[in-house]
């Protein structure tokens, strides 16, 4: 077990109905900027809860923030900030909205071409507090620091984190919200969660027995309830433990004292750069290509993993394994995720291009022990079409 630090400041507000709480967890002299995505939460109720619960509050309004929220729109957001004196951001959304409003978080007292914070890991000293209120359960990013930020103009998309300055001061998970969601994206979430859980829990062994089963109680979980959740937007009680699960996923707390991987996330934010797949799908494509390809060093964490979550006790080594990455495609389609690129129609065409852009980032060597190389992305790639 490795040396770690935790420290997670957010506060999490859960349950049906809770969103009218969040009067009292801002101060009252607070100048708000609301910030809110393509307008679901206008169509399902949260925009106008949202705004009861802070009347007699300053408040003003951002929406607009796409999903792989862009650079472009951020900036307007922080003109906005700035113009205004905005003293209290507050994301009403999913990863994209929350993940956006922390960039204006840390971008609003940056001096200097703001870009450099996610390229150049630019210092920055002073930010906004941020708070938020989940709507689609996946990211986890209500309850890290992390973000992950698009430009178009450049074709990249990429990760900054400034915690504990950038976690939400409090986020409110209301399972209630998540009844607008569509198929596709309850989906999404679960998938991604799920592979949150693996890039920290599939590595080598750490001698980390805690962190072990905490991944393997929410591995089990979302194999338990995404297939509940997933097709029944009235089972608040399915939602209320895939939300759980999706916050515990990426909260900073399976990482504790372990190697982490990563790979699959690079690989698949270079497939929404270049081909517009959502973020969820593209790790659905690429995990199943990563454990055939990295069996050697994922080896003995892909056989626990198989017994422990699967049950598969059965075969050789390689036959447990590849029984486990059936296992786990399987359980992707009971949420309707595809895992091949030619599910897209895609062929090998793409795989150069994937290479060419983690090249041109800088990512020659991902994973837990930096062995995902170009020609190991290309492996896993093929396997995936
Ligand atoms: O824009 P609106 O109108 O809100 O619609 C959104 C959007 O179209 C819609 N939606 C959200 N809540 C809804 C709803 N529709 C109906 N009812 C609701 N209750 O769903 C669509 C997708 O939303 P988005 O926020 O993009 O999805 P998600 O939460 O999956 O976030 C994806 C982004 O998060 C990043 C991804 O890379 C991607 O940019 N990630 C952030 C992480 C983090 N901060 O730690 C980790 C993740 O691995 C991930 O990389
Ligand atoms: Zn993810």
């Amino acid at each position: 077990m490795n040396n770690f630090t935790y420290h997670n400041p957010t506060k999490i507000i859960f349950g049906e109905g809770t969103i009218e709480t969040i009067g009292r967890e801002i101060p009252k002299d607070a100048r708000i900027l609301m910030t809110y995505g393509g307008g679901s939460i206008k169509n399902n109720g949260v925009y106008e809860q949202v705004k009861n619960a802070l009347k007699g509050h300053t408040l003003f309004e951002f929406g607009g923030i796409e999903a792989n929220p862009q650079y472009s729109t951020l900036m307007k957001a922080v003109e906005v900030c700035r113009k205004e004196n905005i003293s209290f951001l507050l994301a009403v959304g999913g990863g994209s909205v929350i993940d956006g409003t922390k960039f204006i978080a840390t971008a609003v007292f940056f001096e200097g071409e703001a870009w450099d914070i996610l390229t150049k890991n630019a210092k920055t000293d002073k930010f906004v507090p941020l708070a938020a209120i989940l709507t689609l359960p996946a990211t986890g990013s209500e309850m890290n620091g992390f973000g992950v930020i698009s430009r178009k103009e450049t074709g990249q998309k990429l990760a900054f984190g400034r915690p504990p300055f950038t976690n939400p001061v409090f986020s409110v998970l209301d399972p209630t919200v998540t009844k607008t969601l569509s198929p596709r994206q309850r989906g999404n979430g679960v998938v991604d969660a799920f592979i949150h859980v693996t890039e920290q829990y599939m590595t080598y062994p750490s001698n980390s027995p805690v962190q072990d089963r905490y991944a393997e109680s929410l591995l089990k979980t979302l194999i338990e309830v995404g297939p509940e959740y997933y097709p029944d937007p009235e089972n608040m009680e399915a939602a209320k433990n895939l939300i759980w699960a999706a916050t515990m996923a990426l909260n900073g707390n399976l990482s504790c004292g372990v190697p982490v991987d990563w790979a699959t996330h690079s690989i698949g934010h270079e497939l929404t750069v270049l081909e517009g797949i959502d973020h969820g799908r593209t790790l659905a494509i690429v995990w199943p290509g990563m454990m055939h390809v990295m069996r050697d060093t994922k080896r003995e964490k892909l056989l626990q993993y198989a017994c422990r979550v699967w049950g598969i006790t059965d075969g050789s080594d390689d036959e447990r394994i590849d029984a486990a990455i059936r296992k786990t495609e399987e359980f992707f389609h009971s949420v309707s995720v595809p895992t091949r690129l030619s599910d897209y129609r895609l062929g090998k065409e793409v795989i150069g291009k994937v290479v060419a852009n983690l090249k041109n980032n800088g990512f020659t060597t991902l994973g837990e022990k930096r062995l995902v190389t170009p020609e190991k992305v290309a492996e896993i790639l093929t396997n995936r079409l």
